[in-house]
């Protein structure tokens, strides 16, 4: 970087995760003197994009807005790289940053790739070690990782990772997940939930247990998610001071299967995608969580909810080892007991319900931005 020249950041993402992730960071970049900021939406996901973008105030440069109902990865795949190449060749940014392990994130790291642009990756270096689980996203973060000249790795282990598979230890910061930025930045002591449907809820199964439940990941589609479906089922009947609620995935194969076993239950309130900020405010009030989603297992640490992850897998092994999570699989036996056990026992929960922090101290965006400028400055 010249001294009085700024240096032309790009940042690209599409889904919803990645926007809550890339948010401050997004933030922090417009606040630096230092920097121009190129937002770049792909619009992977729609609704629940937007609804991230509008609640963090980030007006983007381009939206490609490429999703389609029912798309494929090769869909994805193909129409991001074209119309993000067309962007790349006239902006030439000086860095792509992208999060995660998205189809978004790794072919955004391609397209930059192909222009020999640098490439930042935000959530570096978290690994199964099992290709298809969760599929795609393990080798869309490895093949990421392959591209990258700048890890921002958010712990230890995810160093060490990135590490083992030969990355030079001068290309990796361990910066904190972004994701705990966002999440202090939105949860309220005395939030006043505004979603009348979902405030109305709340206060009806007010002398009951929440129940939180999301499901979404593509190796649980069909029988796992209907053996999580059935075994909440069996629970709701055998606990009756306990209700769910599940704000739906926009994904139509998650709502059939879902409305097909439990939308018949009173005690089940099926939902829309709840916003970023009700959705936190919500998992606060939860007296559980049940979840296949990576981002909620990164939160729930932060606010002391216990989580079962209904996923034979994980790449957070530090909220297992903090022991605010659980990773229980899709088996029907395996959940019903699990839940039971959460339900019944006391002394279980309360080891569960604890608020530890392995993922971050809120100024990781910060860092994030400071290592960029710094690299900059050395060129
Ligand atoms: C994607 C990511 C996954 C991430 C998840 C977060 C890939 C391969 N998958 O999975 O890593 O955990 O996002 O939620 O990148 N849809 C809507 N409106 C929306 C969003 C989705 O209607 O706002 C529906 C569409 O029919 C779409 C379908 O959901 O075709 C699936 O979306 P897609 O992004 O392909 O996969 P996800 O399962 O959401
Ligand atoms: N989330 C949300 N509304 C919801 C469900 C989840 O805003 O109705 C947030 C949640 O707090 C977390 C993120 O979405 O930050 C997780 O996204 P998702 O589970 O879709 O993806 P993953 O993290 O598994 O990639």
């Amino acid at each position: 970087m010249i001294d009085n020249s700024k240096v032309k950041v790009m940042a690209a993402f599409g889904t919803r995760p990645e926007a809550i992730k890339m948010a401050p960071v997004v933030k922090a970049l417009q606040n630096n003197k230092h920097v121009d900021c190129r937002v770049v939406l792909t619009a992977q996901h729609r609704e629940m994009l937007d609804q991230v973008i509008q609640l963090f105030n980030i007006v983007p440069d381009y939206d490609l807005n490429i999703m389609k109902q029912g798309q494929t990865l090769a869909g994805v795949t193909s129409e991001i790289m074209t119309r993000l190449d067309a962007i790349i060749t006239q902006e030439k940014p000086d860095i792509m940053l992208v999060q995660g392990d998205t189809t978004t994130t790794f072919v955004s790291a391609l397209a930059a790739f192909y222009h020999k642009i640098p490439i930042g990756h935000i959530e570096a270096g978290l690994r199964t070690g099992n290709k298809y689980s969760p599929w795609p996203e393990e080798a869309n973060r490895k093949l990421t990782g392959v591209l990258t000249d700048l890890h921002f790795a958010p712990t230890e282990v995810a160093k060490n990772n990135l590490l083992r598979e030969g990355v030079h230890p001068a290309h990796i910061f361990v910066t904190g997940n972004t994701v705990i930025d966002a999440l202090l930045q939105t949860v309220k002591q005395s939030y006043v939930f505004k979603n009348r449907e979902l405030a109305n809820i709340i206060e009806k199964n007010k002398d009951k247990r929440l129940i939180l439940m999301t499901t979404h990941r593509r190796e649980n589609l069909g029988e796992p998610m209907r053996q999580i479906y059935r075994a909440l089922d069996t629970i709701l009947s055998r606990f009756p001071d306990t209700y769910v609620i599940f704000p739906m995935h926009k994904n139509p194969l998650v709502r059939n299967v879902v409305t097909e076993v439990l939308g018949h239950n009173n005690r089940v309130h099926l939902i829309e995608p709840l916003d970023y900020e009700p959705f936190v405010n919500l998992m606060a009030k939860a007296y559980l969580i049940l979840t296949d989603s990576g981002g909620i297992q990164e939160e729930a640490p932060s606010l002391g909810i216990p989580v079962l992850v209904v996923r034979d897998t994980t790449e957070r092994p530090e909220a297992v080892d903090s022991g605010t999570v659980l990773l229980v699989g899709t088996d029907y036996v395996q959940v019903v007991e699990n839940l039971t056990k959460l339900l019944l026992d006391q002394k279980t929960y309360e080891q569960m319900a604890k608020a530890v922090n392995p993922y971050g101290d809120g100024c990781s965006s910060q860092r994030i931005v400071d290592i960029i400028i710094n690299k900059f400055k050395q060129e």
